[in-house]
């Protein structure tokens, strides 16, 4: 039986990717398929935690246990993340969140004329979640984050922790058929202290397991590496 170490905390974990709207029928989105998500909240209710999954678009059945808001946007997901943190000792921030949306969204279908030129699509930033809940983090909890990188990977990722104020980045090097969509996945883990922990190859659920060795081992105030 794994370690009830989480158990009487109550995690937050995103998953899926957001959809942004271009009119009642079109969206912006990516190909994130929640599967990392899914296995964080799967392992945190084994693990004993109060589990809140918010979901953006995904196919995949309900973990048993947890508590599941479904969201589509970006902005639904920041509202959502925001209430569900109020009370939370750990969030991750699993999800694929677009970093821009469409300035409007018309209300009806956008229609193609005949010899004209289709109209631009104008984008706004979305919010940076991560940042915020970071910024306004309860005292003790911890705040985590994803990162996939191309290049230069752990000093893409330090940089990227550091701007976003959270705890922990779990990185991901991308483009080589991992990640999107498959069964397995690896990471590194980096921690605001300077720590940085390998996770080797696994299923998703052995590396969320990883994630919350790490994430107990904050909540228990053990020192970081
Ligand atoms: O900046 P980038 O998108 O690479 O950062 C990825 C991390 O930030 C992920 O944890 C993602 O959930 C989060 N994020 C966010 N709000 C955004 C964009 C990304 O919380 N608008």
């Amino acid at each position: 039986a794994p370690a009830a170490d989480l158990a009487g905390r109550h995690v937050v974990v995103t998953a899926g990717g957001t959809r942004e709207p271009l009119d009642p029928v079109r969206f912006l989105g990516n190909r994130s398929s929640g599967k990392q998500g899914y296995a964080l909240a799967r392992t945190a209710v084994a693990r004993g935690a109060r589990v809140t999954l918010i979901a953006a678009n995904t196919a995949l059945p309900a973990p048993a246990g947890a508590e599941v808001v479904e969201v589509g946007t970006a902005l639904e997901l920041r509202a959502a993340a925001l209430e569900a943190a109020g009370d939370a000792d750990a969030v991750v921030m699993a999800a694929a969140v677009a970093d821009f949306r469409p300035a409007v969204r018309a209300d009806r279908k956008i229609k193609k004329r005949d010899g004209e030129d289709p109209e631009p699509v104008t984008l706004v930033r979305n919010p940076d979640i991560l940042a915020e809940l970071a910024a306004n983090r309860r005292r003790g909890s911890v705040v985590a984050g994803f990162a996939a990188e191309t290049d230069d990977v752990l000093a893409n990722g330090r940089a990227k922790l550091a701007r976003k104020g959270c705890d922990l980045l779990v990185v991901n090097r991308v483009g080589e058929a991992l990640v999107f969509g498959a069964e397995e996945n690896e990471a590194v883990v980096i921690e605001a202290e300077g720590g940085e922990t390998a996770v080797p190859r696994g299923t998703k659920d052995e590396v969320a397991d990883r994630i919350w060795d790490i994430v107990g081992r904050r909540l228990a105030g053990a020192p970081a590496p």
